[in-house]
C-alpha cells in the first residue's frame, strides 16, 4: 500500500467515524469552531480572534487559533511569539502537529499558517488528505477552535465560511468596509454550499465610536442585506475605537492582556458574554461534525472528491 493509498484509508475512516478524535487523550468531544471574517483586509479580524481567545481562556476555556490566512504571519506578529514552524512545515517538511502547535500567551496554543502556502488551491489531493488527517488530532484538544481567515472573497475564504456554523464578520465604518462586507455576503449567498440554516453569520461593527454608532450602521446594512440578499445576519455587538489597540500592537500584546480595563478590552469581553449567552450556538457545535467534516466537504468540492 502506498503513502497516498495510506492516507485516502485514514480519511475514510475519518469520515465513517464521523471526526472523532484519535487519540483517547484528545477525546473531549467537539470544539466550538468560531470563523473570523470580513470582506475588507485590516478591519480587525486578527485583533477579534486573538481578543475573543484570551476572553475565553478567562472563563477557563481551552482555545487553539489556526491562522488561515496564509498570505501574512499576523497572529504571531501580534502575539510578540516566534513559531518554528508552521503549516506549510506539516505539508511539505513532514512535521508533525505537535511541532507546529505554538503556545501563546495565557496558554492560547496557535497554528500559524505561515506564507508557504498561498491557500488550499495549491495543494495535491494527497497533500489535503494529509492535512485533514492532521486535523482530526486538533478536533476536541480544545474547547474553542478560531480560525482567522484572509479578508475578501476567495475561494478559500468562502470555502472556510460555508463549512462553518458560526461566523463572525468584521465591519468598520468606512464606506469600502460596508460595500466588501456586501459583496462578501452577495457571493455567499450564491454559493452552492450555503445553507442558511446551519451557517449563523454574526456581525461585529468595529472602529466605533460607541454602542449607537454600531448599532445603526448594523441596522443600515440589515435593511439591504434582507431586502437584496434574505440573509438574517445577527448583531453580535461592537468594538470602540481605542488608541490602546495600537499601543498594544507595538509591544506585542493583546489588549485584553496590556490594558485589561481600556474601552476596547472591556469591548471584547461583551462580546463574549454575547457568544456565550448564545445557547443555541453552544449546543449547535456538539451536533455537528466538527472540524475534519468541516474540511472534508471543502476539500471534496475543491478536489473532486478524496
Ligand atoms: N477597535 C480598534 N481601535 C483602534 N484600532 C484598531 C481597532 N481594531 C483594530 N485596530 C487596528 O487596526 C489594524 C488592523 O487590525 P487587524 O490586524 O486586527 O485587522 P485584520 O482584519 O486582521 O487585517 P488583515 O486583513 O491585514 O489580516 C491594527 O493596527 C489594529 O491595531
Ligand atoms: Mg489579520
Amino acid at each position: 500500500m502506498d503513502q497516498a493509498e495510506n492516507l485516502r484509508n485514514m480519511v475514510k475512516s475519518t469520515e465513517e467515524d464521523g471526526g472523532k478524535p484519535l487519540s483517547a487523550e484528545s477525546n473531549r468531544g467537539k470544539s466550538r469552531i468560531i470563523t473570523v471574517t470580513s470582506g475588507k483586509g485590516g478591519v480587525g479580524k486578527t485583533s477579534t480572534s486573538i481578543n475573543l481567545a484570551i476572553q475565553f481562556r478567562k472563563m477557563g476555556k481551552s482555545v487553539i487559533i489556526l491562522d488561515a490566512d496564509f498570505g501574512l504571519a499576523n497572529i504571531e506578529v501580534m502575539f510578540g511569539a516566534i513559531p518554528k514552524y508552521n503549516l506549510s512545515d506539516l505539508v511539505y517538511r513532514g512535521k508533525d502537529l505537535k511541532d507546529i502547535i505554538v503556545k501563546g500567551p495565557m496558554d492560547i496554543s496557535f497554528i500559524s499558517g505561515g506564507s508557504g502556502i498561498s491557500g488550499f488551491e495549491d495543494l495535491t489531493k494527497d497533500q489535503i488528505m494529509y492535512i485533514v488527517y492532521k486535523l482530526k488530532e486538533i478536533e476536541g484538544m480544545a474547547d474553542i477552535i478560531i480560525i482567522d481567515t484572509g479578508a475578501g472573497i476567495s475561494s478559500t475564504v468562502m470555502d472556510f465560511v460555508v463549512a462553518s456554523d458560526e461566523v463572525l464578520l468584521v465591519t468598520t465604518p468606512e464606506p469600502t468596509s460596508i460595500t466588501d462586507s456586501y459583496s462578501l455576503l452577495k457571493v455567499l449567498n450564491k454559493h452552492s454550499e450555503f445553507n442558511r440554516k446551519t451557517t449563523k453569520i454574526k456581525i461585529i461593527t468595529n472602529k466605533v465610536r460607541n454602542y449607537e454608532e454600531g448599532l445603526n450602521l448594523y441596522n443600515k446594512f440589515n435593511v439591504v442585506v434582507d431586502k437584496f440578499l434574505k440573509i438574517e445576519i445577527e448583531f453580535l455587538g461592537i468594538i470602540e475605537s481605542d488608541d490602546n489597540m495600537s499601543k498594544a500592537v507595538i509591544q506585542q500584546q493583546p489588549i485584553s492582556i496590556a490594558y485589561p480595563n481600556s474601552k476596547g478590552a472591556k469591548c471584547y469581553k461583551k462580546l463574549l458574554d454575547n457568544l456565550i449567552s448564545d445557547k443555541t450556538a453552544e449546543e449547535s457545535h456538539n451536533e455537528h461534525k466538527g472540524l475534519v467534516a468541516l474540511f472534508m466537504r471543502t476539500m471534496k468540492r475543491g478536489k473532486g472528491g478524496v
